[in-house]
């Protein structure tokens, strides 16, 4: 097959880890005779230093005539200062929106090679750890307006807005609903139904859609409550799904316990197949340039593209297992390093996954 795969290379660490991915898509296409053309995109830092702004219209143009993007991650120091308008993490939400792309998928596996990575107790690793979430990706408080002003005291006020409709929620409700029939078969709605309207919609559409899937097992967590059954027994979730800014703040937690936010992939898709495949952490400006980021939630984020867009699912497996065997013979990057194990920088990590596909 032939595929056309624009690479935002993202800021700060982010280069690093996207060069050992397009390292791995090469050989995937060399191994089962498929052909990957790459276009650059700049989004974020880099197209606020190149073009004064973090998604110029004709980037995102770029993106949407692509069959898919792989992006590293956006931002950094460097640009703190900028307007907010201009900050680059708001190429990404003009990306996300731009793109159509109403859900966010966030496996939380827990790789039992790094269950002594993970924060949490041994028992309660021992019970298991794979969860879905799905994150609503272009509503919500994220996407409301956004407004300081000062008021007649010259005391300032700030506002952001959250907002759903029916068919927001609904659109993303079902593809959380046909991801538990291909998995264990339980659905947990996340909101905060006690205190606010958008999540008392949310509820009730949700329910109402939960009717259509007899067959999976349903229910309501408020956030709350949510955040403390992630760390006190996660075994309990198939199926996650949630409004934006609450499936933003569990996916790091539930990275967290599986291990490290380094090792989790995501996907981004809409109505199509064309999607965005990135990483869930940062751009790590901490380690920049020092060849040390974990370059396996990005590669991870490449057998998601294989798999969701696609439709190569041989080469999904296939990468998913030379992590695995990475992972099997003690080779770790810092971020997941422990005693008796191999530490490899970035491109090393590259080269053992490379070596086993
Ligand atoms: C994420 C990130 C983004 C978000 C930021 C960079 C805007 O935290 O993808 O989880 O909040 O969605
Ligand atoms: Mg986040």
């Amino acid at each position: 097959m032939k595929k056309n795969i624009a690479l935002i290379w993202g800021d700060c660490s982010s280069p690093e880890i996207v060069t050992q991915a397009v390292r791995v898509m090469d050989k995937i296409a060399e191994k089962y005779g498929h052909e990957f053309a790459y276009t650059d995109v700049a989004m974020g830092g880099e197209a606020i230093d190149k073009y004064g702004d973090p998604l110029p219209a004709s980037e995102l143009e770029k993106c949407k005539a692509s069959d898919s993007v792989l992006l590293g991650a956006i931002g950094g120091p460097k640009w703190d200062g900028v307007p907010v308008p201009m900050r680059p993490e708001k190429g990404l939400l003009r990306l996300r929106s731009g793109m159509g792309l109403y859900t966010n998928i966030r496996p939380s596996k827990i790789w039992p090679q790094l269950a002594g990575a993970s924060p949490l107790k041994e028992s309660i690793v021992a019970k298991g750890i794979d969860i879905m979430i799905v994150r609503e990706l272009t509503g919500g408080i994220y996407f409301g307006s956004h407004t300081t002003s000062e008021m007649e005291n010259g005391e300032k006020k700030a506002v952001d807005v959250m907002e759903y409709t029916e068919h927001e929620i609904e659109r993303c409700g079902r593809v959380a609903f046909e991801s538990a029939m291909k998995r264990r078969k339980k659905v947990c709605s996340v909101d905060k139904a006690n205190v606010l309207d958008t999540s008392r919609l949310w509820r009730a559409t949700m329910e109402k859609l939960a009717k259509e899937y007899p067959e999976v097992e349903y229910s309501n967590m408020l956030v709350d409550n949510c955040a403390m059954q992630i760390c006190k027994d996660p075994s309990q979730f198939d199926v996650l799904v949630t409004e934006n800014m609450f499936g933003d703040i569990l996916s790091d937690e539930a990275s967290q316990i599986a291990g490290s936010i380094g090792m989790a992939p995501s996907s981004s898709l809409g109505d199509g197949t064309c999607g965005v495949y990135e990483p869930i952490h940062g751009s790590a400006p901490d380690i920049a340039g020092q060849n040390k980021i974990n370059p396996c939630g990005c590669i991870l984020s490449v057998a998601m593209m294989m798999r969701f867009s696609f439709g190569m699912a041989e080469e999904a497996d296939a990468i998913e297992k030379a992590v695995d065997q990475v992972l099997s013979e003690g080779y770790r990057t810092a971020d997941i390093m422990s005693e008796g194990c191999t530490c490899l920088s970035c491109s090393e990590m590259g080269d053992a996954i490379l070596a086993r596909l």
